[in-house]
């Protein structure tokens, strides 16, 4: 079949990738050198091997042992070329792009440290490669609601360098209804809103997540099947869900990908697309997620035109530049 030809080669948005989550062992071991850092893994193979992940929680612990090597802001840069080089491989035309400060400022890495590596890398990869790209500041949501708060403020200097704010790390037990004045804040300064929900908690968290924080995409919401009538309010509202079908099988969400609820949410009408989540630690960029996720349900070209169609008409980007990719 010619299928995955026509999957690997169709324009794209990226619109759910954390860019520490991009981080291949290699560069994890390189950093570490550079900088000085002990890591407590002997070498990459022993790193590779520790990624058998049980659950969200599982996975977060390694994830932020692996950002733990983010220091200069040449390390942000270079970590941020890589996944863009990579990402204009597989034809994504743009991405949107998580960043997680709290993770980094917490070490004593300053804030504009952190933007200035990340912007830097998206405007030399615009230059050079012609991929649009954006940043969006995500709140760990484990931490409290007056850290995202100090955060924001930290964040402000550089407004003019990220598009939105998310929410992501542990799930349950912190639904979004903790982060209501952050995101509220939020959207008096004109940032664009989207928040994790429905990952591994209940389709309450995607009420909450549309009501409380009034946000504009869903990121994975694959528990919303759960909840008919808030499939009905997403098609109604037209509020894209960012898929991620490796990370979902990785972390256990789901026990197979021929398990995969993403072409039952295509057909009931869901603005649903594929996107790679975490790359470096679920086994493959978007093109991989495409491919293994056709193979593994059978869907076909008309489901791969939808998906493409949907991330490029879910991006932030302004009408007249999707009009360039539509
Ligand atoms: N941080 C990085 N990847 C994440 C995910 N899939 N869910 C929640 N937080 C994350
Ligand atoms: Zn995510």
């Amino acid at each position: 079949s010619r299928l995955p030809l026509l999957l690997r080669a169709m324009p794209k948005a990226e619109l759910h990738i954390h860019i520490e989550g991009s981080l291949e062992p290699e560069l994890i071991f390189a950093l570490a050198e550079r900088n000085g850092v002990d890591l407590p893994y002997a070498d990459v193979e022993a790193l590779r091997a520790a990624y058998a992940f049980t659950d969200l929680q599982s996975f977060l612990d390694i994830y932020y042992a692996g950002a733990s090597v983010l220091l200069q802001e040449e390390d942000f840069y270079d970590m941020t070329m890589a996944y863009l080089r990579r990402a204009v491989q597989d034809n994504v035309v743009r991405a949107e792009i998580f960043f997680d400060p709290q993770t980094h400022t917490e070490r004593g890495v300053a804030m504009g440290t952190i933007i200035h590596g990340l912007t830097r890398a998206c405007r030399d990869a615009h230059a050079q490669w012609g991929i649009s790209a954006e940043l969006i500041l995500s709140f760990l949501r484990h931490l409290s609601e007056e850290d995202a708060i100090a955060t924001l403020e930290a964040a402000l200097p550089f407004r003019d360098q990220f598009i939105g704010v998310g929410l992501d790390s542990s799930e349950l037990g912190h639904p979004p209804e903790k982060f209501t004045r952050v995101f509220a804040r939020a959207k008096q300064l004109g940032l664009r809103l989207v928040a994790h929900a429905g990952e591994e908690g209940p389709p309450a968290y995607v009420w909450g997540a549309l009501n409380a924080l009034a946000v504009e995409r869903i990121d994975h919401g694959v528990q919303s099947e759960k909840d008919a009538a808030l499939m009905q309010h997403l098609v109604e509202r037209g509020i894209p869900l960012t898929v991620c079908p490796l990370s979902n099988l990785k972390l256990c969400v789901v026990d197979d990908l021929t398990q995969h609820n993403l072409p039952r949410m295509l057909d009931a009408g869901l603005k649903v697309m594929v996107n790679s989540d975490d790359p470096a630690y679920f086994g493959g960029y978007v093109n991989d997620n495409y491919v293994q996720l056709f193979a593994a349900t059978g869907m076909g070209a008309e489901h791969a035109y939808q998906l493409a169609r949907n991330s490029l008409e879910a991006t932030f980007a302004s009408p007249q530049q999707q009009a360039a990719w539509v």
